[in-house]
């Protein structure tokens, strides 16, 4: 119910330096793709925003209608600088009508929209809606254009050149998974509803917006499109920093992506704003409790970090232990197996106390030793780690932090999620930036 919030838990990452969304002259000027990885300096960036001035402020955001619809009524919410929230509810409570308030492609009845401490309710619409990339369901192309020519929308109206603007689409389209030289020259009919999503994600991003409003955009495409989509744009959110308000009535969608979750009911009403952990673990009103329904607890396990779950910790025996040895170790603590480490703390397998006495002839463990049923990191999710070790016969996987080994989970040891929301952090995104192909800093990161 708070609207300003307390710093969320995304504020360990390094806060990109934003240059201010008005310079002097009335234009935000950045530098070009590809020179950015030490950062704009220059005046402008050492005059930047306070780092805790919200990107996105709503004051009593209001729309009613006419007919005394109350679309949204006196709507407050903050959007800290580079999170993304999700803005979620039930069809007709107000999601689309605020987020177009934003871009004032819906003119507010009340209320203000501060973008980065400017408050942009009266400025010029048209001007507003270049400095803030818009995503729709489908992408919104523009079907008589070429894929290079959709994506150069905006930079071309901001008077780009055309090597920077070619330089952008070729960078994006990398970005959003399209290789520019087979799809630049396409027209949007010529491409899936998943690539027209990626081309309407590149377009918005194109003149690298603060701020990307995004309203149900990945709504028509299949579901394991769509997952990987979105797991896409989680990735290339976390590398650019931009901010993003996103519209969807797909609670899942929202766990997966949103920083923070913005839970409205009838009449743009907000029920609860917090992390995912919080809605699901600690619904504020009946309302979001109904909302978020009976899977919550399933749920919430998919935004819990293995890091809190309880892990538990079998005997350990060495390599180069001899069988009668790690027997008596085994004994001595009561234990019917054990997972056997390397001299550097690796865990290499496991064993029975019955292999032991089987294997009692051999000098050491390594010839033993079974393969672990599976290996997780302490990042990832409890769910999916949970859902590794009810696929294995063993029941459980060993938990790595990097490559030394920590413990095991237990299929028997899934956590209480009742009220355990402040151990909860955002869990990794499934497609590290890192593992980009080439690796190293993306040309188009926000420094
Ligand atoms: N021109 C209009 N006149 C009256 N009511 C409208 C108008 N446009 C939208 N509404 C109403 O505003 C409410 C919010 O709509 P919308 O923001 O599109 O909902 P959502 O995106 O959450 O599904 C709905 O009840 C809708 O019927
Ligand atoms: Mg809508």
């Amino acid at each position: 119910m708070d609207g300003t919030g307390s710093p969320p838990a995304s504020a360990a990452r390094p806060t990109p330096a934003l240059t201010p969304l008005t310079g002097p002259s009335g234009t935000r000027e950045r530098t070009p793709a590809g020179t950015s990885a030490t950062g704009p300096a220059g005046p402008a960036a050492a005059a930047g925003p306070a780092a805790d001035r919200p990107a996105i402020r709503l004051e009593s955001l209001s729309k009613s209608y006419p007919d005394g619809t109350v679309a949204v009524g006196a709507l407050d919410l903050d959007v800290a600088r580079g999170e993304i929230v999700c803005l979620v509810g039930p069809s007709g409570c107000g999601k689309s009508t605020t987020l177009r308030m934003v871009n004032r492609l819906i003119e507010p009845t009340a209320g203000r929209v501060i973008l980065d401490g400017d408050d942009v309710t009266a400025s010029d619409p048209v001007q507003l809606r270049r400095r803030i990339g818009y995503v729709i369901q489908s992408g919104g192309l523009l079907p008589h254009r070429t894929v290079a020519e959709n994506v150069a929308t905006v930079p071309k109206l901001l008077g780009w050149d055309r090597t920077r603007t070619r330089a952008r689409v070729h960078d994006l389209l990398t970005l959003v998974g399209l290789d520019p030289a087979t799809y630049g020259g396409r027209y949007p009919a010529a491409l899936s509803g998943g690539q027209q999503q990626r081309v309407g994600v590149a377009r918005a991003l194109a003149a690298d917006p603060p701020v990307l409003l995004m309203d149900e955009p990945f709504g028509a495409v299949d579901p394991v499109v769509r997952l990987r989509l979105q797991r896409e744009f989680r990735a290339i959110q976390a590398e650019l920093g931009t901010t993003v308000l996103f519209v969807t009535h797909d609670l899942d969608e929202a766990v997966a992506l949103g920083h923070r979750i913005a839970v409205l009911s009838a009449g743009g009403h907000l029920e609860q704003y917090a992390e995912p952990a919080a809605v699901l673990g600690s619904p504020a009103t009946d309302f979001v409790a109904d909302f978020v329904g009976g899977d919550r607890g399933v749920r919430r396990l998919a935004v819990t970090p293995l890091r809190s779950a309880t892990l538990s910790t079998p005997a350990t025996v060495r390599t180069g232990d001899r069988p009668s040895f790690a027997s008596a170790r085994l004994s001595s603590v009561g234990a019917r197996w054990a997972v056997v480490l390397d001299p550097g703390g690796r865990a290499t397998g496991w064993l029975s106390a019955q292999d032991l006495v089987d294997g009692a002839a051999e000098t050491s463990l390594g010839p033993l030793a079974r393969p672990l049923p599976g290996t997780a990191d302490l990042d990832r999710s409890t769910l999916s780690v949970l859902s590794q070790a009810l696929l294995v016969p063993e029941g459980w996987v060993a938990v790595l932090d990097g490559d030394r080994y920590v413990g095991v989970f237990d299929r028997a040891g899934v956590p209480d999620v009742r009220t355990d929301t402040a151990a909860a952090g955002p869990v990794r995104p499934v497609v590290p930036v890192t593992e980009r192909p080439g690796g190293g800093a993306h040309p188009l990161r926000r420094e």
